[in-house]
Order: C-alpha cells, then sequence, then structure tokens
C-alpha cells in the first residue's frame, strides 16, 4: 500500500494558524480533491475538528487517543496512526493519503512514499502547525507547476511531487 502526503505550506514550513489554514487559496483546495478523490484520507483530530465534517468520497480515517466512536457516518476512528495503516492495508487499499496536520505528518514521513506539496510563495511571521524539513539525501523533486497569485490568490504558489530516492 502506497502512502501518499497532500500538503500546502510556506516557505517557512508553516501549515497552519490557531487550527485553520493561514491562507485562502481556492485552486489549492481544488488540487487537494484531485489528489485525494477515491482514496481514505488519514488525519489527526485537530485537523478533523478543524474540518468539522468529512469530505465527501473518501473514507475519514481521524487518528485520536481521546474520541471513542467515529463522529460520522464515513469515518473510522483510530488510536494510533499504526493502526489505522494495519487496518487499511488489511482492507487492501492500493494508496492512501495522509492530508495532515502538523503531529500526523511527523509521524507519518517515515511511512510515506511520495509527498505532494504545494509550496506557498510567502515567509510567514506566525503558525501553530508545520511541516518537516524533506532532508535531500532522502527525497527528490519529480514535477512542478508553478500557479501565480492572481484576484482569488492572495499567494503564488507552486505544486511540486517529491519522491522518496
Ligand atoms: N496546510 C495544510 O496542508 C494543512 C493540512 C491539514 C491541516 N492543516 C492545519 O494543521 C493544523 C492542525 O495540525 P496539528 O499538528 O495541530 O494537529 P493534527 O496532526 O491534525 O492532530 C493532532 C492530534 O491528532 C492525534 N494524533 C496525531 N498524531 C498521532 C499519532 N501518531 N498517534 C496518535 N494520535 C495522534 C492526537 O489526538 P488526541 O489528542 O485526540 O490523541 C493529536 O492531538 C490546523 O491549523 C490545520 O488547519 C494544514
Amino acid at each position: 500500500m502506497q502512502i501518499r502526503i497532500v500538503v500546502a505550506a510556506s516557505e517557512n514550513n508553516i501549515i497552519g494558524l490557531d487550527n485553520e489554514l493561514p491562507w485562502r487559496l481556492p485552486d489549492d483546495l481544488r488540487f487537494f480533491k484531485k489528489m485525494t478523490l477515491g482514496m481514505p484520507v488519514v488525519m489527526g483530530r485537530h485537523t478533523w475538528e478543524s474540518l468539522g465534517k468529512p469530505l465527501p468520497g473518501r473514507l475519514n480515517i481521524v487518528v485520536s487517543s481521546r474520541m471513542e466512536q467515529a463522529p460520522e457516518e464515513g469515518t473510522q476512528v483510530f488510536s494510533g496512526l499504526e493502526d489505522a495503516l494495519d487496518y487499511l492495508r488489511g482492507q487492501e487499499y492500493e494508496e492512501v493519503a495522509v492530508i495532515g496536520g502538523g503531529q500526523l505528518y511527523h509521524a507519518a514521513l517515515a511511512y510515506t512514499q511520495v509527498v505532494y506539496l504545494t509550496r506557498v510563495h510567502t515567509v510567514l511571521e506566525k503558525g501553530t502547525a508545520f511541516f518537516p524539513v524533506l532532508p535531500p539525501e532522502e527525497w527528490q523533486l519529480t514535477w512542478e507547476e508553478r500557479h501565480e497569485a492572481d484576484d482569488k490568490h492572495l499567494y503564488p504558489f507552486t505544486f511540486q511531487k517529491w519522491e522518496r530516492k
């Protein structure tokens, strides 16, 4: 089973502020949907709380040691990331997407083969959640496509695909 991470991070690796996204980038949300549709999405409890409802068309897996039961239909809760991944392997999924937030990305990176990183071209001053640095000796950039700022997108950004060497 392949594990992909899908994330958007500023130049200084900030991904969240006060349990929300630090920006509104509709074309990145569209890209996120394309990169996750049809596969299970795995998220930490804070990200679940920030979404507030399951992402449609995808099995939503929440990792939490505190939540006891699945909050809504279409979601499942596991007390650890490894338990969640073992369950998904048993269901014979070919690929799953880890969709945040900071804590879950840090825990999942070791199991991950591909990272779809939207690099948002700004250095933010404040952040409360972070993406780990991808060590260049372990990861190579295999594709990228730039998106300029416009009236709907305050910052320019670049979609990047990173693959484990
Ligand atoms: N820019 C992006 O692409 C992106 C994507 C997603 C989220 N975000 C942002 O990221 C922020 C949230 O990130 P976060 O780091 O605060 O929280 P998070 O990773 O979403 O959730 C953390 C919680 O998940 C559970 N958890 C995480 N890893 C675990 C593990 N290995 N084993 C067991 N439980 C684990 C724990 O829940 P319990 O305390 O219940 O045990 C932990 O308190 C928000 O601001 C959100 O908007 C950004």
